[in-house]
């Protein structure tokens, strides 16, 4: 007997409703009967109604256990307009504040990624004056509060301390980004010092770079402002499989409303109709999402199926039947 969770789901565009549905075919073979309620979001719906996310849908989010994305962007929307008035409006809404982005190809990879997830260049300071002349200017600044810092940084070394290694690494560009970079390395360290059992260490972001191409085992958790988290862990998911199986969960570890898991990946309009979309991605997202949901068996099921699976060809349908047969 497992408690129903209410789960909202946003296949949204593109590939997304493909690989969601093989996301949710994995979780019913595991066992979880998930209550779900789905959402009509995305380039579709903002290109049909101009809504991106009405307050009335973002009211009833907020009372879900969790939600599942897909994907949502089409080349038709013009940037900006659903990352921001969507993707990152959630995650800034729900608290979402911290983006985990595991990266797992033994023997050398097994790290994760803690993402500050509310601040940084996202938050969206800035602005910009005599659009169009010669004498624009357009200022884009970097928000970083201790709180907001020392919140992820606190989550990562948690995070560490259950793993076996025990090791978090800081990636920043302190060398360059002196006010941001000393807020962020002080508070690493003052942190530190309530966890004498996590060995610490520091990296410049292009140097990370570097040695998550050549030298991937050195990184247990890595954790980073919101930017470079972002460009990270795309690097980190092409050298771990590929980014159609890079997974990551939203979290609102305080638990004051639903936290959000969707594959690192995004609407791929060029595979829509060619049944090539890897859905291993949403099926670890989902996996995530059981996790945290507390139904750690059936995530647990799921991982060693998709470990078992080694690597999976053959279509989308034909791989999340691959792994659902296998949990
Ligand atoms: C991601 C995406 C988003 C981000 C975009 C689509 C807003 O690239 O989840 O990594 O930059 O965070
Ligand atoms: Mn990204």
């Amino acid at each position: 007997m497992t408690t129903s969770h209410r789960v909202g789901v946003i296949a949204g565009d593109g590939i997304g409703p493909d690989v969601v549905a093989e996301a949710l075919k994995v979780v019913d073979a595991a066992g979880v009967d998930l209550d779900t309620v789905a959402y009509d979001l995305g380039a579709r719906r903002y290109l049909a109604t101009g809504e991106v996310l009405p307050d009335a849908v973002l009211e009833e989010l907020r009372g879900l256990d969790a939600v599942l994305l897909g994907a949502v962007g089409s080349p038709e929307v013009p940037p900006g307009v659903l990352e921001r008035g969507l993707l990152l409006r959630l995650r800034f809404e729900l608290d979402l504040y911290v983006n985990l982005r595991p990266s797992f190809a033994p023997p050398r990879i097994d790290l994760v990624v803690v993402r500050e997830n509310t601040e940084g260049v996202y938050a969206g300071e800035g602005g910009v004056l005599r659009r169009g002349g010669p004498h624009e200017v357009a200022t884009q600044g970097s928000v970083n509060t201790r709180m907001g810092v020392e919140r992820c940084v606190r989550y990562a070394f948690e995070l560490a301390a259950t793993r076996p290694r025990r090791h978090l690494t800081l990636v920043h560009k302190t060398n360059v980004l002196t006010f941001a970079g000393d807020l962020w390395q002080r508070t690493v360290d003052d942190v530190a010092g309530e966890h004498p059992e996590v060995g610490t260490a520091y990296c410049h972001v292009d140097a990370a770079c570097i040695h998550l191409v050549e030298r991937p085992e050195r990184f247990d958790v890595v954790v980073t402002d919101n930017l470079f988290g972002d460009i990270l862990t795309d690097l980190a998911g092409a050298v771990a499989g590929g980014i159609g199986v890079a997974a990551s969960a939203n979290l609102n570890p305080a638990g004051t409303g639903p936290s959000l898991f969707e594959p690192v990946h995004g609407s791929a309009p060029d595979l829509v109709g060619t049944g090539r979309a890897n859905p291993v991605a949403a099926v670890r997202s989902a996996a995530m999402m059981l996790e945290f949901l507390g139904e750690v068996d059936a995530a647990a099921r799921i991982d060693k199926a998709l470990s078992d699976s080694g690597q999976l060809t053959g279509s989308t349908v034909e791989i999340g039947d691959a792994i659902a047969e296998r949990v």
